[in-house]
């Protein structure tokens, strides 16, 4: 049977690839990926990693050289793995799309919490407060809501917001032909919206694609919500905006800086960060976890495609959802990913 090493795992993670799971031996691990826990891996023919793991140049090495042939993504996000390096030694796959509602829904979660001041109402009530002072919100109907991004979440995260009656301005340098999406350039969706949300990959053109100058031009009391990447953001330039009051409110399931805390439970350390404590301690900023992905139907979806992934490489089929430097380098035949029939190396 082939062993596969599995970090960062959760319970939750467990329970779908235990329940879908018949031709792999998984092993599971806590800790996560990095150079230094590539030795667990002894053995395995693939590794399963996730978001915050540390897939460098180094890391890739080391797994290369005890025999690892794959390195399977749980995830669409593949910011932290080190794509170039790994070209012609290890393969790589991902989970292109396991529920793009979940992302989007959450996302609007963070705006309805946000804008009605749901978190605070919650703590008043639950100490019996019963006073409304500080928690008035606006009507999102009728609001422009600008949207970073139009691949399958950020167009998801449209029709919601459409179905909410706001008005729905996009930016995507690659829109969708023929699509009802009003496009437009970033300034334009940072002067107009009231509602700012990132659906855009992590890339050198995104890193901080909402730094000082973006907040800058955008409209007093903006809220921004970001369920992408933390570093679409710059977050010292928000917390500024948000002590200006520039901006409103900030729904953050993502943070710059958040491998080191996420997923992890913390409550009984002193927090080294300043920015995340500032942005904790803000009664406008509200933050979760990176769990915009997490519900069953995404769980189920993320270890039923993992699995169909592990079934292609080892039965050395096609890899319909690899990764790799040169497709994405623009290097090779325009959409390569979707064109191709072999994979981009053996
Ligand atoms: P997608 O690939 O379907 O769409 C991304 C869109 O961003 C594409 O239309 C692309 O053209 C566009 N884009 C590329 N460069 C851009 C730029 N410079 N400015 C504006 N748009 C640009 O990806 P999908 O599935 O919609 O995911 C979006 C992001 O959501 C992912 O990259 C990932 O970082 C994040 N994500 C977060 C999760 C969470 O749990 N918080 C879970 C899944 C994804």
């Amino acid at each position: 049977m082939i062993k596969l090493a599995f970090f960062d795992a959760k319970p939750y993670d467990k329970k779908w690839f235990d329940k879908l799971n018949t031709k792999y031996e998984i092993v599971y691990f806590e800790n996560k990926l990095t150079l230094t826990t590539t030795q667990l891996a002894k053995g395995c023919g693939a590794v399963c990693a996730f978001v915050n793991d540390e897939i460098t140049a180094a890391t890739i090495d080391a797994l290369h050289e005890i025999g690892v042939k794959l390195i399977a993504m749980r995830c669409a996000g593949y910011n932290n793995v080190d794509v170039e390096s790994a070209y012609g030694k290890i393969n790589i796959v991902r989970v292109p799309a396991y529920s793009p509602h979940a992302i989007a829904e959450h996302a609007m979660a963070l705006l309805l919490t946000l804008n009605r001041k749901l978190h605070r109402a919650y703590n008043r009530t639950r100490d019996f407060n019963f006073s409304l002072v500080g928690l008035s919100g606006m009507d999102l109907y009728g609001k422009t809501a600008g949207v970073v991004g139009t691949g399958q979440i950020g167009r998801v995260f449209i029709s919601i917001c459409r179905g909410f009656g706001m008005n729905v301005i996009a930016y995507d340098p690659y829109p969708v032909k023929d699509s009802d999406i009003t496009y437009t350039d970033l300034n334009t969706i940072f002067k107009e919206s009231h509602i700012i949300s990132l659906h855009c990959p992590l890339t050198d053109q995104t890193k901080h694609i909402l730094d000082a100058e973006a907040f800058s031009r955008m409209r007093t009391g903006v809220i921004i919500i970001n369920t992408s990447r933390g570093a679409l953001i710059d977050t010292a330039a928000l917390l500024d905006s948000l002590s200006s009051e520039k901006v409103g409110g900030a729904g953050l399931d993502v943070y710059e800086e958040e491998s080191d805390f996420f997923y992890q439970d913390l409550s009984g350390t002193i927090i080294k960060d300043d920015i995340l404590a500032l942005l904790v301690s803000r009664p406008n900023v509200l933050l979760t976890s990176h769990q915009a992905f997490l519900t069953e139907e995404a769980l189920a979806n993320i270890a039923e495609t993992t699995l169909k992934n592990l079934d292609e490489f080892f039965n050395n089929d096609m890899l319909v959802n690899e990764i790799c430097y040169l497709c994405d380098s623009g290097k090779v035949a325009d959409n390569c990913r979707r064109t191709r029939v072999e994979r981009c190396f053996k």
